[in-house]
């Protein structure tokens, strides 16, 4: 059974230690129900992505619905780490596709700076593989994703002024974005400046610490089509999920997870040559060597050659394919539950050509990718939507 999206929202994000958990929950939610125009009542079931940890909140999807007004009669919290939006997404999206509701709402929502930044790192660290790797070696986020960026670095001819050119893109982007954490632009060297955090990642290589919370409305085929002119489907979705331990992987030149997913969401979807099927994509770019790797995981460049689409300015606005053009992870922000929904909020105003201007892309083909990665490869999700019912 078909189903679309017909109301997104999201909150500006940020360093916001005004807002409590539920609050930041219910502005998204509030906005997604008002832009597709349904009363709080209507939603029969509730997905909410949440990592939490850092936040006093330990079970939250109750009282976020009770803050929110919400009454489902189904719901549940979803958790697949950085992908756990994706995940809220698909679990909402599968409670209308088996009919069990008409109209679902993915929410998803983080307040992280309610812990301190070492505290933030451990939690994500430990979100790798927690005996293994962290207790033992104490690798964090960042240490995970600079084993990514000195692999890809001694394989090919690639360097961190290629590293740098995608914060440049993704803060310019962000520039233009109200709702992005980071609104100012940057330079390749303010970028090679900054200082390192785990070599050859530097502060601009990596997304913030943010809270904020982004949600998604999904009706029925039939309820969408009395709701909107401008329904967006969901089209296909590819998961996949990849292996905890580093050490069984078969190199770190790629996820395999995203190659699986992208693999299953393109045959579902139809899509022979992803280079010439989408108006626009936004890539897990949770640290730029994240955003090459995932041109190439996604087939946008071939192997090894992901690098250059950042070095010639491929992926800007005009480019061979526009990404990331909401800022990404690293400008607009990177509330870990919420961060999926918030690529959706992206793309559906993308879509309907609703975006700031300067960081509108042409539409043209209707269609748009979501990719979503959970750890360092454990899931991956890829969404494709569009305008064009499937
Ligand atoms: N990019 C650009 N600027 C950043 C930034 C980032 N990622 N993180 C912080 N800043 C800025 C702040 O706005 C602040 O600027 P100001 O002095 O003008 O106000 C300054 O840098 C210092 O901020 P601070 O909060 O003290 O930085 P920090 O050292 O506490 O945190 C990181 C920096 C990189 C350690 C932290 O952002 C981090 O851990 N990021 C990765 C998060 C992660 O792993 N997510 C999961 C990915 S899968």
């Amino acid at each position: 059974m078909s189903a679309a999206i017909v109301g997104v929202g999201m909150t500006k994000f940020g360093r916001d230690l005004e807002h409590q958990l539920p609050e930041l929950a219910a502005e998204a939610i509030h906005l997604a129900l008002e832009d597709a125009g349904i009363d709080r009542r209507d939603v029969k079931y509730v997905a909410f992505a949440n990592i939490g940890g850092w936040s006093s909140e330990f079970f939250p999807l109750p009282i976020v619905c009770e803050y929110a007004g919400l009454t489902p009669t189904g719901g549940m919290r979803v958790e697949a780490a950085c992908a756990s939006g994706s995940a809220a997404l698909n679990a909402a999206y599968m409670a209308v596709a088996s009919g069990v509701a008409d109209i679902a709402l993915a929410v998803g929502a983080e307040r992280m700076n309610e812990s301190e930044t070492s505290q933030v790192v451990e939690l994500l660290g430990r979100g790798g593989n927690f005996f293994w790797e962290f207790e033992n070696f104490g690798l964090t986020f960042p240490a995970y994703y600079a084993l990514f960026a000195t692999a890809y670095f001694q394989e090919y001819a690639a360097n961190e002024e290629d590293l740098a050119k995608i914060a440049v893109k993704n803060h310019y982007y962000g520039s233009m974005n109200p709702k992005a954490q980071f609104q100012k632009r940057i330079t390749i060297e303010d970028v090679l400046k900054s200082r390192y955090v785990a070599w050859p990642l530097k502060l601009y290589d990596c997304s913030p610490i943010t809270d904020g919370a982004a949600a998604a409305v999904i009706a029925s085929e039939k309820v969408a089509s009395k709701l909107t002119d401008t329904p967006t489907w969901i089209k296909a979705q590819g998961v996949a999920t990849g292996t905890a331990n580093l050490t069984m992987r078969k190199n770190f030149l790629s996820l395999e997870s995203a190659v699986e997913a992208a693999k299953q969401a393109y045959e579902k979807a139809g899509v022979d040559d992803p280079r010439k099927s989408f108006d626009f994509a936004l890539v897990h770019d949770c640290f730029t060597i994240a955003e090459i790797l995932a041109y190439e995981d996604l087939g946008f460049a071939d192997r090894g050659k992901g690098y250059l689409l950042a070095r010639e300015e491929q992926t800007y606005i005009g480019g061979v394919i526009p990404v990331n053009i909401d800022g990404g992870l690293k400008a607009k922000g990177h509330p870990i539950g919420a961060s999926g929904l918030a690529m959706v909020h992206e793309a559906v105003k993308q879509l309907r050509q609703e975006a700031e201007k300067g960081r509108q892309a042409p539409i043209k083909r209707g269609q748009a990718l979501i990719h979503n990665v959970g750890g360092t490869g454990h899931f991956a999700y890829v969404t494709i939507l569009s305008l064009e019912k499937p």
